[in-house]
Formats: structure tokens, C-alpha cells, sequence
């Protein structure tokens, strides 16, 4: 069975297939319809699960319409209205919906919720993010990068904020696709130890810098996200933002990366907190350009589950 649920479970040669056959994907529907079909249908004849037990703008809307694009068909589930981990197991959730469907993708909290999914389900089952990881939003964010930049191997990509699910898979991409990452943060806030010393392992250069000013130095790409996920406690708010506003991304700090460096931002953002509107907006800003890469990857990754 080939489920997505991480990038550094997923084989090198496969995430940069995943990465080229992206970019075929979209270059191939260039100037069509957004809901006409692709040449291509692998999903021809295929039903598609989304379940979401926390809110989502961008997966859900990239999932199901690149799904239909593919010629499959979706129905978008929400946690709570399903038995999922409460009326049922888990398990027992993954066996029944397996009866129904040919893929499935599951937005969770728990790390474990997703993986007993995938040990019980009898199809693919693709990772929309939990409160570890995040790994299609970085495969489009390696995609979006390397439209702009070229080749990501070799390259400084800086995190400035808080160690979340999303900067995980960033520690994950720079294992498999071998670029430099640099976090900078208040210690409080440090990624899990294990994410870096998993990318150290595989001999790319991951720092901890606690001045923002000198982390981004040489920084190819700067990287931030909110300061407080969906899985944080509301009460954290105030004290997260004492904690990271030294490290929102503004034009002052963008100006001592290189000066072709580019920024993003998985989003939703806070504008002016984690970063300035002059940086989202700026002309190195690769938000919204990474947003629209969600659809191409993500139809990159559902077409290689389907693989055998
Ligand atoms: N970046 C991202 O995953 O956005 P959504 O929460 O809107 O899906
Ligand atoms: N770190 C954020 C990412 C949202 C796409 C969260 O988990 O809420």
C-alpha cells in the first residue's frame, strides 16, 4: 500500500518524481478551465474520502478539485459528524471506509489517529496534516521553490518562529532533497530534537540560531507560519506572542537574506504578526504561488499512491 504520510518515509527517487510529475501535471493544464478535465485521468472511476477534524481553506479545496481534475469524484467528511475515534476505533473507521472508497486523506490532531488509519485502511491514505507534520503543504512548497529558484540541493532555506508541524516536514524535505535549515526561535519553542537530528543524519546542515538577524544571513528562502497552530491552546495566545515577535519576518529582516532570497507562508496567516504585509505582499513572496502549488502536488501525490 502507498500512503503519504511523510516525506521522510517516502523514498528520495519517489519525492522527486512526485516533484517533476507535479510540474508536468500543471504545466499541462496550462490556460484550461480550472474545472475542466486533465488529459490524464487516473482517478477515472474513483472515490475520493477527505476528512477534516480541524478547519482547512486551502487542503480541502485543492484535494477535491484536483481530484475532479483527475476524473475522480469526493465526498469531504468532517471528524466530528463521522464515528471516527469516538463512536468507533479508528481502525474499524479505516476498515469500513476502505468497503467505499479507493483514497483516502485525513486532516487530524494525533500523529496516531492518521498512522492507525493507514495500518488498517486497504488503500492509499495521504497525510493533510496533523499536529506533527505537515508533508503535501512542503512538497509544494519544494515545487513552488524550484519553479522560481532552480534546484533546491544545496541551497539555505531559514524558519523563523515557532518549531510546528510545518517546519517538521521543512526538517524532513532538507533529509530527502538535501538543502541547509536553519531555525531560529525562542528556545521554548525548539522543533523536536528528533526532526533534527534526523536531517543531520542524512549530512545536510541543520542550525539553531536564537538571533533571527544572523540566521537569515545567505538564507536562499526565509519561512514562517502562525504563532499559534490549530492544535495550541487558545490560553497560549498572549505568552506566544510575547515569546516569537522578535522573529516576525518583516522587511528588515528579509533585508539581511540574500537579496533574491524568497518568502513563504503555508497560510492562513496573521498578517502583521508572524509576518509584515509589506513581506506577504512583497515581491519576493511566494505565499499565494505556493497556495496554487497545493492542487499540483497533491494530484502528483494521489496519482503516485495509485501507482502499483
Ligand atoms: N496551508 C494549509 O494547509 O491551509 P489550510 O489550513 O487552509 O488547509
Ligand atoms: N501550523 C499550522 C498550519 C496550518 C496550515 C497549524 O497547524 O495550525
Amino acid at each position: 500500500m502507498k500512503h503519504f504520510l511523510d516525506i521522510n518515509k517516502t523514498a528520495v527517487d519517489d519525492l522527486r518524481n512526485m516533484i517533476d510529475s507535479a510540474k508536468t501535471i500543471k504545466d499541462a493544464r496550462n490556460g484550461r478551465p480550472k474545472g475542466a478535465l486533465d488529459d490524464d485521468l487516473p482517478l477515472k472511476d474513483h472515490m475520493v474520502a477527505l476528512i477534516f477534524e480541524k478547519p482547512s481553506t486551502r487542503t480541502r479545496v485543492s484535494f477535491d478539485v484536483g481530484v475532479r481534475q483527475m476524473g475522480g469524484q469526493t465526498m469531504v467528511l468532517s471528524g466530528s459528524e463521522m464515528q471516527l475515534g469516538h463512536g468507533e476505533t479508528v481502525a474499524d473507521t479505516a476498515k469500513v471506509l476502505s468497503r467505499y472508497v479507493d483514497l483516502i486523506m485525513i486532516r487530524t490532531f494525533e500523529e496516531a489517529t492518521l498512522l492507525e488509519m493507514a495500518e488498517n485502511a486497504t488503500v492509499p491514505v495521504i497525510n493533510g496534516l496533523t499536529n506533527r507534520t505537515h508533508p503535501c503543504q512542503i512538497m509544494a512548497d519544494i515545487l513552488t521553490f524550484e519553479e522560481k529558484a532552480g534546484p533546491i540541493a544545496g541551497k539555505k532555506v531559514v524558519w523563523s518562529g515557532d518549531g510546528n508541524n510545518v517546519f517538521a516536514s521543512f526538517a524532513h524535505a532538507a533529509g530527502q532533497f538535501g538543502f541547509d535549515l536553519t531555525f531560529t526561535g525562542p528556545q521554548t519553542l525548539d522543533p523536536e530534537q528528533g526532526f533534527i537530528d534526523e536531517a543531520r543524519a542524512k549530512g545536510v546542515k541543520v542550525e539553531i540560531e536564537r538571533d533571527p538577524v544572523k540566521a537569515v544571513q545567505g538564507a536562499d528562502l526565509v519561512v514562517t507560519d502562525t504563532w499559534v497552530s490549530m492544535h495550541d491552546a487558545p490560553s497560549a495566545r498572549e505568552r506566544r506572542h510575547n515569546q516569537l515577535r522578535g522573529f516576525q519576518v518583516n522587511e528588515e529582516l528579509m533585508s539581511h537574506a540574500k537579496e533574491d532570497a524568497l518568502f513563504m507562508h503555508c497560510l492562513p496567516a496573521h498578517r502583521n504578526e508572524e509576518a509584515t504585509n509589506a513581506v506577504m505582499d512583497g515581491p519576493n513572496s511566494a505565499v499565494f504561488d505556493e497556495a496554487e502549488n497545493r492542487l499540483h502536488a497533491q494530484k502528483a501525490i494521489m496519482k503516485w499512491c495509485l501507482q502499483s
